[in-house]
């Protein structure tokens, strides 16, 4: 037997990893400004990180969810605190899809419908709901395409609005478009979904899944706007690697509880790297870093020859040059030993570094990357 590739490899054996840095097999250095699909969020082996993962592994690495688990408690307690959403309740679960998956049938048990409202160029992940939702078609097998789901543009009021009535079980928005190449919603837009979610009881469903966790400068990237979404979904940096995923649920759902169920969801030694992840954020303040780090990046970005448009908040950045990036791709991993992230947009590069990158790491990639575009 050998691993199914569900990705195009790249020619790149990682061994071991510190801080923003990885090192391949022959000790080769490679700097890490994607972090592995935006999941690397207080940088990779994070001492704190590793004795309280090592400490419970001794412990109790796993019991299920018939039992009281305190570190369950403690996760929520401190992500209600970070996050803001103290009164919210919070489903764990191991990956982003899975979470997208619970909150999108939490929605249709509150209201008993079954049409969804997402957008062009949306991802919210691989299992069948999420995909369905998941505007590219490649990734729907025939099975997956009974779900009833509609695609608008993002921030097209009319076309929005065209779609929602007293039939609509959810909508579903990233905080910022991840995938597709970092599109941000409007504000305006995003009030305008809560509203129309309000007049017709569809349920807002905010996917905070790459955006979430400081990464934007706030908690959520939903957050410069004042509105509490129904559900809201989180992965990727919650874990810092390590599997773990969860819904925070409005107060209001009280009803449906005891709808959902896992085996793995919330297990002690998931929840502890969790509970490492947030401890760590709220100590080295990484979420203020990575808004004041991120506003230069993206200035210095900006200033560059070639470049189109720099789009995106915090660490969460997309640089679009005006040609095709796949040679200044190559040339970024394989030459220059620095890796980053390709998007749906074919000429858009993403930066979604861990929040804990340096000042010296990022002049390093600016300084090659405006050599590179020199001869682009
Ligand atoms: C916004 C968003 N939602 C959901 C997912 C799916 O997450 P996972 O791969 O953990 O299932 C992703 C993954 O890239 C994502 O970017």
């Amino acid at each position: 037997m050998k691993p199914f590739d569900v990705y195009t490899l790249q020619d790149i054996t990682p061994v071991r990893a510190k801080g923003s840095w990885l090192w391949d097999e022959t000790n080769t250095p490679y700097l890490d400004l994607y972090g592995g699909h935006a999941v690397i969020s207080i940088g990779h082996s994070h001492p704190v990180y590793v004795q309280k993962i090592s400490e419970q592994l001794q412990q109790l690495a796993f019991y299920s969810n018939s039992v009281i688990n305190p570190l369950q408690q403690e996760l929520a307690l401190k992500l209600g605190i970070q996050s803001g959403y103290t009164d919210y309740d919070l489903f764990l679960c191991n990956s982003g899809a899975e979470a997208n998956e619970n909150a999108l049938k939490l929605a249709s048990f509150r209201n008993g419908r079954k049409k969804v409202v997402a957008f062009s160029g949306s991802f919210h992940g691989r299992t069948s709901l999420a995909v369905a939702a998941t505007n590219d078609a490649k990734l729907q097998a025939k099975i997956n395409t009974a779900h009833d789901v509609v695609f608008v543009p993002l921030n097209d009021k009319e076309a929005f609005s065209a779609q929602m009535d007293e039939t609509v079980c959810a909508v579903i928005i990233e905080g910022i478009q991840g995938v597709a190449g970092i599109y941000e919603p409007e504000p305006l837009f995003l009030q305008y979904i809560r509203e129309q979610c309000n007049a017709f009881g569809a349920m807002c469903i905010l996917d905070e899944v790459q955006s979430g966790y400081g990464r934007s400068g706030l908690f959520f990237a939903h957050q410069y706007v004042a509105l509490r979404p129904d559900l809201i979904t989180v992965a990727k940096g919650m874990g810092n690697g390590f599997p773990i995923a969860g819904v925070l649920i409005h107060p209001d759902f009280k009803a449906v509880y005891g709808m959902l169920g896992t085996t793995f969801g919330g297990n002690h030694l998931a929840c502890a790297a969790a509970i490492a992840v947030l401890d760590v954020i709220a100590q080295e303040n990484l979420m203020q870093r990575a808004e004041t780090v991120g506003q230069q990046w993206i200035h210095t970005l900006k200033s560059m020859p070639g470049v189109k448009d720099v789009r995106g908040k915090g660490l969460m950045i997309g640089v679009e040059f005006e040609k095709p990036i796949q040679n200044l791709k190559q040339s970024l991993t394989f030459k220059h030993r620095m890796l980053t992230g390709t998007a749906a947009n074919k000429q858009t590069i993403r930066l979604l570094p861990a929040l804990t990158i340096n000042q010296n790491d990022i002049d390093r990639f600016n300084e090659v990357l405006y050599a590179e575009l020199q001869n682009y």
